[in-house]
């Protein structure tokens, strides 16, 4: 279809050189020639992400075939606070989620510099109105050195966390000896259950969510456990394991497939401003930020030393300068050559909260393009021999810098993240969080 509309724009342009119609603009076909060009197919057909019902085509774990059975269950358990029942402290208790770091109007971020589950209070308007409890002590919270990755567009990342420790192939081939070694989670890598469906087991013992029969019955879930596992014995049905699987399952299919930059792949060529394509062609061109971003999420898996700052020089919690997050890839191979290296993170609904950067040291998009523009390393400690060739200086000016701003807030922003969010949970619980002060800024009472 799309290759019929750049056909069909070619030979206007060929046949109407004069004509200034919107719909044949040759901004078009230079920006399908850049993004084409940058694409590991050869097509630019490569970026456009699977349709969120089509689940066939969506990259997932022979472990864990994809099924509409397992993605309604998963959507509600993301952002249901029942099973919050390990929190450390009574006032804890079911009054969290996924949702409390992964917030989808933020993105499915925190929008704040760093996301605290069990051991908060609060929401604000979208998440970033959470503070820590009085009770409980900083080691006692639940929160990480580093800043969320959302979790949109995830089904592409096939190594997980800011240092790829998740999954068992990819770039972790031959990183076996290393599983289970710094983080005692990724020996669950030996299992290869797939990366997210790993991942998450562990996630959920982390993050204090327990699933059992009994729970399981008495918030109301098991006719969606028996639904969407019912080829399992009774035994197997009811726990992290399942539960897991079925968040997994959800998270592949949060694709933001109806953002403007989307819709023009798919032969939209009004769907993105002027503005927003020349932006693009400097992402896919002159900018090379396409040498990292290079994935359909526009993220990758490789990892790059940009010499920002930690979590712990931002104002994190329960973090500091000892903290093996801050090693990036080195923290989970020990590898010399891995120190200060960053997963290439997805670039789709950023704008609508920051701040950014693993360690959360920019505040706003524009911050985080005058970053890459002047290519100077802001953290000290990671040695000149570390940073990525790629991050120099490069001479953008105010008005290409505005245009690349304009690709990345609105051209990757998809409108109606909404869909991805149940109208309600089982429980009848406030959601993504329960605690008194988020039911009254959520709205739940
Ligand atoms: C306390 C905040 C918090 C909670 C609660 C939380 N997460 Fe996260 N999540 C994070 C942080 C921080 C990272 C990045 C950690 C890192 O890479 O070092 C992350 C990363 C992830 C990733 C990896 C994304 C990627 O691109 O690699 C997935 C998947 C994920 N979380 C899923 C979940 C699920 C499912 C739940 C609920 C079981 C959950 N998270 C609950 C903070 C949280
Ligand atoms: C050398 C590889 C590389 C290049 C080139 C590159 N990026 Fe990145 N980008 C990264 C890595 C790695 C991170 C995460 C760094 C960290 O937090 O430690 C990142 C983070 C970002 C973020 C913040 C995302 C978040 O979740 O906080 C944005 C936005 C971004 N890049 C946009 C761009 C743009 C626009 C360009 C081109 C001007 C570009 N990048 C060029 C590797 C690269």
């Amino acid at each position: 279809m799309r290759k019929l509309y750049i056909f069909a724009a070619l030979v206007a342009v060929v046949l109407l050189a004069c004509k200034h119609d919107p719909l044949w603009n040759p901004l078009d076909l230079e920006l399908n020639t850049a993004v084409a060009g940058s694409s590991h197919s050869g097509s630019a057909d490569y970026f456009i992400l699977p349709e969120s019902g089509d689940l066939a085509a969506i990259p997932q774990s022979p472990a864990n075939p994809l099924t509409a059975a397992k993605v309604e269950l998963g959507k509600m358990l993301f952002f249901e606070s029942a099973f919050g029942v390990e929190a450390k402290h009574y006032s804890g208790i079911s009054t969290f989620s996924c949702g409390s770091c992964h917030v989808p109007a933020a993105g499915f971020r925190p929008n704040r510099m760093q996301g605290i589950a069990d051991g908060a209070y609060g929401f604000g308007h979208n998440g970033e109105g959470r503070e820590k409890l009085q009770e409980y002590a900083d080691q006692e919270i639940d929160a990480q050195g580093a800043r969320p990755l959302s979790v949109l567009n995830v089904a592409f990342v096939t190594n997980s966390m800011w240092n790829g420790s998740f999954g068992s192939g990819g770039v972790n081939t031959g990183t076996e000896a290393m599983w289970g070694v710094f983080d005692p989670g990724t020996a669950i890598n030996h299992q290869h259950l797939g990366t997210l469906e790993g991942q998450n087991i562990e996630g959920l013992k982390t993050h204090r969510l327990l699933y059992n029969r009994e729970l399981v019955e008495f918030y109301g879930y098991k006719g969606m456990f028996d639904q969407a596992f019912g080829d399992l014995p009774e035994e197997q049905r009811y726990n992290r394991t399942t539960a897991s699987f079925a968040i997994s399952a959800y998270l592949r299919q949060l694709l933001c497939n109806e953002a403007p930059f989307q819709r023009w792949l798919k032969g939209d060529m009004d769907a993105m401003s002027e503005e927003q394509k020349r932006g693009a062609l400097l992402f896919f061109g002159k900018a090379g930020c396409v040498r990292c971003h290079n994935e359909p999420n526009l993220g990758s898996i490789t990892f790059h030393a940009l010499g920002v700052e930690d979590l712990y020089q931002n104002g994190g919690l329960k973090t500091d300068i000892n903290d093996r997050r801050n090693l990036g890839r080195g923290g989970f191979t020990g590898k010399e050559e891995d120190m200060f290296r960053f997963r290439v993170p997805q670039l789709y609904n950023l704008g609508d909260s920051g701040p950014y950067f693993h360690g959360s040291s920019k505040q706003t998009l524009r911050e985080v393009m005058e970053y890459f523009n002047a290519g100077v390393p802001e953290n000290p400690r990671v040695p000149q021999s570390q940073i990525s060739a790629f991050f120099h200086p490069l001479n953008l000016s105010p008005s290409e810098l505005n245009d690349l701003e304009a690709f990345i807030r609105d051209g990757l922003r998809d409108p109606d993240l909404q869909r991805f969010v149940p109208k309600k949970v089982l429980s009848g619980f406030c959601f993504p969080n329960n605690d008194e002060q988020s039911r009254k800024d959520i709205g739940c009472e």
